[in-house]
């Protein structure tokens, strides 16, 4: 095999192992989907969104939560992280002062799984944010050096 052709092979598997691993790096750490789809369902987040995979949860009060994880913005404020959405979902007015969506009363673990069962949603698709955007504290796993994510 020429250095050449090994070369291209060895990116090909690079780059088709980082994309295997895409759905882990965007894991939010601690949280845990399967309990946040049922704190979104008892919390009536579906009276006011369109959330795919939860019963009910077809309304257009507030901006449909389709493909998650691929928007850029929370509440068009802040970079879409999952300490950021964390943040929105309990208390969206302290990030944006008059917002319409109302606190519901999360604790923060309720608010770390249902913002893991949201950034399920669309993961399989995207990245979610832009290649050269800083990655949140809790993505990409437990590292102390701040992450970029890498240009595509
Ligand atoms: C009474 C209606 C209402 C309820 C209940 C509600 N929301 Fe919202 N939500 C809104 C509105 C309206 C907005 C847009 C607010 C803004 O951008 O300032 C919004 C925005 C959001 C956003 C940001 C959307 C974006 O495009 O940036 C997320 C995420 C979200 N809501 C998740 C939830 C979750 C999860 C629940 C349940 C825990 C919930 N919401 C309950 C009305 C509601």
């Amino acid at each position: 095999m020429s250095i050449r052709r090994f070369a291209s092979t060895a990116m090909l598997l690079l780059a088709t192992a980082c994309e295997a691993e895409e759905p882990a790096a965007l894991r939010v750490a601690g949280g845990d989907p399967a309990r946040g789809h049922a704190v979104i369902l008892a919390s009536g987040c579906g009276a006011c969104h369109v959330i795919p995979g939860v019963r009910g949860a077809d309304s257009w009060v507030g901006p449909p939560l389709t493909e998650w994880a691929r928007r850029g913005y929370v509440g068009g404020r802040l970079p879409n992280a999952p300490d950021n959405l964390i943040a929105w979902l309990r208390d969206p007015e302290a990030i944006s002062p008059g917002s319409a969506m109302p606190a519901v009363g999360l604790s923060e673990a309720e608010a770390r799984d249902a913002a893991a069962y949201l950034f399920t949603l669309g993961a399989a698709r995207l990245p979610p944010v832009p290649a050269g955007m800083q990655l949140g504290p809790n993505e990409g796993g437990p590292r102390e050096s701040p992450r970029i994510r890498p240009r595509a």
